[in-house]
């Protein structure tokens, strides 16, 4: 019997995904229903996609990107859900990720989040931290410059005390100064819903990342949607700046 697995080669998985689940307004939309209610349907795509990478294919690094630096200027009532939605993910899942061995982690500004959701962060963060079957990260008032802007702050402050020279500020410097710091850059960046920007998201890290873009809104994503993405992926050359081999 075929499976999903059949069409992709298992042993040229990529290491991390990053994903930008766009369309959860579009799918309420569609249905007559308040945005809100696609929000929640995206959750449920969201833990879906989690326990299918967590147990049936050998993913080690996935990114989800829930809530933008932008997202704030969305109307309060649908911050507020959003909010409250995920605080109730990260603490119903807690128990399913200790089980499963799946290890949270958290970028973006967690300073302008609520203080229920940050503490479920905190402590969801530290209840998984010695787990490494999959290494789950939410970007959460997330912006890529906004962490590009800290990094830049951090270097100056280092080299204004004398502990860092100007030389040494190299790709490296930057990276190891980044929140993803530890985690290797995005090999797939994929988005739903058939919009085609990164919307500041991973700018530094997703600069060879080969990019999947699907029609398919958030709240359809299916493990399938995922296996299709991957072998479009494997599908591709990846030559990050150089020449084709044997093309010199
Ligand atoms: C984009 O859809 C989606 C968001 C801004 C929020 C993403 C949040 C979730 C998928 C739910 C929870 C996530 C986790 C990890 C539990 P949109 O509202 O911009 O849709 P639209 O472009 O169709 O209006």
């Amino acid at each position: 019997m075929k499976t999903l697995l059949d069409q992709v080669n298992e042993g040229d998985l990529p290491r991390h995904i990053a994903i930008i689940m766009d369309g959860n307004g579009r799918w309420a939309k569609a249905r007559g229903l308040p945005r809100t209610a696609g929000h929640q349907a995206g959750a449920l795509a969201a833990e879906r996609l989690i326990r299918f990478v967590g147990a049936r294919i050998s993913i080690p690094y996935i990114t989800l990107f829930a809530f933008s630096s932008e997202n704030w200027d969305r109307p309060q009532t649908e911050v507020s859900y959003l909010m409250n939605l995920l605080a109730d993910f990260i603490r119903s899942k807690l128990a399913e990720f200790v089980e499963a061995g799946i290890q949270l982690r958290v970028i973006g500004d967690l300073g302008r989040v609520p203080d229920t959701l940050r503490q479920e962060v905190e402590s969801a963060v530290a209840a998984t931290a010695a787990n490494d079957r999959l290494r789950l990260t939410i970007a959460l008032s997330y912006g890529a410059r906004q962490e590009l802007a800290a990094a830049a702050q951090r270097i100056a402050r280092e080299a204004a005390e004398g502990r860092l020279e100007p030389g040494q500020v190299d790709e490296r410097a930057i990276a190891d100064r980044l929140e993803t710091s530890g985690i290797p850059d995005p090999d797939l960046v994929i988005r739903t819903s058939g919009e085609e920007r990164l919307s500041n998201f991973l700018l530094w890290q997703a600069a060879y990342a080969e990019l999947c873009f699907t029609d398919v809104l958030w709240p359809d994503f299916t493990p399938a949607e995922l296996v299709r993405c991957v072998a479009i992926y494997q599908a591709r050359q990846r030559r990050f700046g150089l020449v084709e081999e044997g093309a010199r």
